[in-house]
């Protein structure tokens, strides 16, 4: 081999330079807290790429700024708020809620003096959550569930949870279909059916849809809940993934009844996330109901969890032929990383 030819073999595990798709990441929109969780006057903080973000409600408007002061650096987000300003608790800076700086309890000749402010983002609500945008041109409008307006809809919202990969690995899984048998066996497959037979994947209105039914085990508690008898039956699972985080799934069983699972991974870091989701029911009741599928879901994360974090490397490469596609099967994983790729040399290029 020629020490061309041989210059010419990379390692695709290596990412080139940084990685473009998480440098992307920057022009969407991304949850950092659940709606319910940031009350009037109260402040919330999370991350996002690797910044600390702070979100305040005022008169019922939720306002997004970097959780930096802009004294010594503390976090705002542990002050208070007060005559519609958020108050730094190291030495008591004032903001107002367009994030100018207003006071300086120190110095008071200074107030007015010091053109300084916290650097404030896009921030909208959706679905139940509060987005946030770096970018002051977002790419599309925060996405959401049309079911979450539903009034027949019983919906569930549980802690948002931190998983050690990146946000696209934790999407990946969701939507991956051909591990069922393996990690939910007996839960979601079975390994005598482990075959995933072809199926359609398509562009539609900003989103990736594919639909796909399953045969799937029917035991316990949702035997009773659903009311039907049969120890195996045929859901139709309709998802809808948005670019770059977000998916949707209603999954509609034989007696028409609906579940759905809206899940949302936020990128905090290039090989962190954090994801947030809401469930919902249109046929159960009682909340200890609610409480069984939530226990199942949980069971499912929890046996996704340590499989999906050891997924090496963390962040997605950023080359697609860094790994391997089996037709049919990560037909999913290979359509939502062409489309991120894509993106990302659309927002991100050079
Ligand atoms: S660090 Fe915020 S007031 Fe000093
Ligand atoms: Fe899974």
């Amino acid at each position: 081999m020629s020490t061309a030819e041989a210059q010419q073999i990379v390692d695709p595990f290596v990412p080139e330079g940084d990685s473009r798709w998480y440098r992307a990441m920057r022009h969407f929109w991304h949850p950092v807290a659940y709606s319910k969780d940031v009350a009037e006057a109260q402040m919330v903080s999370g991350r996002l790429l690797g910044e600390r973000i702070l979100v305040v409600r005022h008169e019922g408007t939720v306002r997004a700024f970097m959780d930096v002061c802009r004294h010594k650096g503390a976090a705002p987000s542990l002050g208070w708020v007060e005559n519609g300003c958020i108050n730094c608790p190291y030495h008591g800076w004032a903001y107002d809620m367009d994030g100018t700086l207003v006071s300086i309890p120190s110095r008071p000749e200074l107030n007015g003096v010091l053109q300084l402010g916290l650097v404030r983002y896009l921030c909208r609500e959706r679905s139940g959550l509060v987005w946030v945008s770096l970018s002051d041109e977002p790419w599309g409008d925060p996405p959401g569930i049309d079911e979450w307006d539903d009034p027949i809809m019983r919906w569930q919202t549980p802690p948002s949870y931190d998983w050690a990969t990146s946000s696209p690995r934790r999407l990946e899984n969701f939507v991956d279909f051909s591990h069922f048998p393996f990690v939910h066996e007996n839960v979601l497959g079975t390994r005598d059916k482990a075959r995933i037979e072809s199926h359609d994947v398509w562009r539609e209105g900003g989103s990736l849809r594919f639909d796909k039914v399953f045969v799937e085990p029917n035991v316990d508690r949702m035997k009773e809940l659903l009311g039907i008898d049969d120890d195996t039956m045929a859901v139709r699972n309709w998802y809808r993934l948005t670019v770059p985080g977000s998916i949707a799934l209603v999954r509609t069983f034989p007696n028409g009844r609906r579940y759905a699972l809206y899940m949302v991974t936020a990128p905090t870091g290039l090989e962190t996330c954090r994801n947030f989701w809401h469930i919902g029911a249109d046929f159960v009741d009682a909340p200890s109901e609610m409480d069984f599928l939530l226990e199942f879901e949980y069971m499912v994360l929890d046996q996704d969890q340590p499989i999906v974090e050891s997924q090496w490397p963390e962040h997605l490469p950023d080359r697609l032929n860094a790994e391997t596609y089996v037709k049919v099967a990560d037909d999913v994983t290979l359509a939502y990383r062409k489309w991120l790729f894509e993106l990302a040399e659309e927002l991100e290029p050079g």
